[in-house]
C-alpha cells in the first residue's frame, strides 16, 4: 500500500443555487480499495464523484480534495495540476460516454488522450504499440469481435465494458464509476461489475463505484459509504450494512436501496473483508 490515500476529502461541500448537495463530507479511501458509494436518487453520489474527478468545483468554504497524493481542489480553487491528476483517473458514467460514430477501438484509444499530443488523438494517429494495447484491453473485456463496429451499435453493457477498456488503456490508477449498471439488464450488470472487480483485484486499481442497490454494493465491495441528503450516514465494512440497518438509516427511502438484483447468484456476501480504518454510523435524524 502506498503512503498516500487514493482519495482524501476534507470537509467537501457543494451547493447548487444556494441548496446544499454535499454537506461537509470527510473521508479517506486507501489505494487498492474497492468502495461502493450507496445512496438513493438525489443523495449526492454523482456530485461527489464529479467533485473527486475535478468535473465539479467545491464551494469556497469547503476544505481540500486530494487525489492520488496531490491536491485537486482547495476550497473552490481547482489545482493547476488538475489535468495531470485526471490523467490517472478513469471516469465511467451512467450515461454512456463513448463517441457513437467512432469505432469501439478508437474510443478505447481515447484513453490515451491525456498522454499523446492532441493532434494525434484527433487524427487517430496511434502507434502500433498503442493499438496493440487497445486490442489487448478489448480482448480482456470480451469485446474483440466488436472492435471495429461503431460504438453507437453496441448494447448498453458492451458500451460500459468499452468504457472500462478505455480506463485500462489510460492506465488509470483510480476508477470512479457513477452508476455504471443503472441502465443494464441483470446479465450485463453482472458482467460489468465482475470486470470492475477484476480491475481492482488483478490490476490493483482503486475502484469507487456508485450504486443504488445495497445487494450489489455488498456483493462487490468490501466497504460501503452510504449517503443521504449529501451526508455520509454510514461508512464501514459492507456486511455491517444489513437490511435492518438500511431501514433504520433511510426510513421510507430504504425501499429503493433494498430492491433485489435479479440474476445475481447466491454468492457468499462479504467473502473478502479487509480491515478498515473507520466505521461511521449515525442514526438518520428523520428516519
Ligand atoms: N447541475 C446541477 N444543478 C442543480 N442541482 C443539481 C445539479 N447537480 C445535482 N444537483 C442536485 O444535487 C442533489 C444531488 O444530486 P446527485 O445527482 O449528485 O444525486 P445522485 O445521488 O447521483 O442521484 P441519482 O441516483 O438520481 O443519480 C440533488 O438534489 C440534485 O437535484
Ligand atoms: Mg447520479
Amino acid at each position: 500500500m502506498t503512503a498516500h490515500p487514493a482519495v482524501l476529502l476534507e470537509n467537501t461541500r457543494k451547493s447548487f443555487s444556494g441548496k446544499a448537495a454535499i454537506k461537509g463530507v470527510s473521508l479517506r479511501i486507501e489505494a487498492g480499495e474497492r468502495v461502493a458509494l450507496l445512496g438513493a436518487s438525489g443523495s449526492g453520489k454523482s456530485t461527489l464523484i464529479r467533485l473527486m474527478s475535478g468535473l465539479e468545483r467545491q464551494d469556497a468554504d469547503a476544505g481540500r480534495i486530494e487525489v492520488l497524493g496531490r491536491t485537486l481542489q482547495s476550497g473552490s480553487d481547482l489545482s493547476r495540476m488538475a489535468r495531470e491528476i485526471r490523467r490517472d483517473v478513469g471516469v465511467i458514467f451512467q450515461q454512456f460516454n463513448l463517441v457513437g460514430r467512432l469505432p469501439v477501438h478508437t474510443n478505447v484509444l481515447m484513453g490515451l488522450a491525456g498522454q499523446v499530443p492532441l493532434w494525434r488523438s484527433l487524427t487517430g494517429r496511434f502507434s502500433v504499440e498503442e493499438r496493440a494495447l487497445a486490442l489487448d484491453a478489448l480482448t480482456r473485456l470480451g469485446l474483440l469481435p466488436q472492435s471495429f463496429q461503431r460504438a453507437s451499435t453496441l448494447s448498453g453493457g458492451q458500451q460500459q465494458r468499452a468504457a472500462i477498456a478505455r480506463t485500462l488503456v489510460q492506465r488509470a490508477k483510480l476508477v470512479l464509476a457513477d452508476e455504471p449498471v443503472a441502465s443494464l439488464d441483470p446479465e450485463s450488470t453482472k458482467r460489468v461489475m465482475d470486470h470492475l472487480l477484476e480491475l481492482n483485484e488483478q490490476q490493483g486499481i482503486t475502484v469507487v463505484v456508485s450504486l443504488h442497490q445495497v445487494e450489489l454494493a455488498r456483493r462487490y465491495c468490501q466497504r460501503i459509504i452510504a449517503l443521504r441528503h449529501g451526508e455520509v450516514i454510514f461508512d464501514g465494512p459492507s456486511h455491517l450494512l444489513n437490511p435492518a440497518l438500511i431501514e433504520r438509516l433511510y426510513g421510507q427511502g430504504a425501499r429503493e436501496l433494498l430492491a433485489p438484483v435479479a440474476g445475481l447468484d447466491a454468492v457468499s456476501l462479504d467473502a473478502r473483508q479487509t480491515p478498515h480504518p473507520s466505521i461511521t454510523q449515525m442514526p438518520a435524524s428523520a428516519a
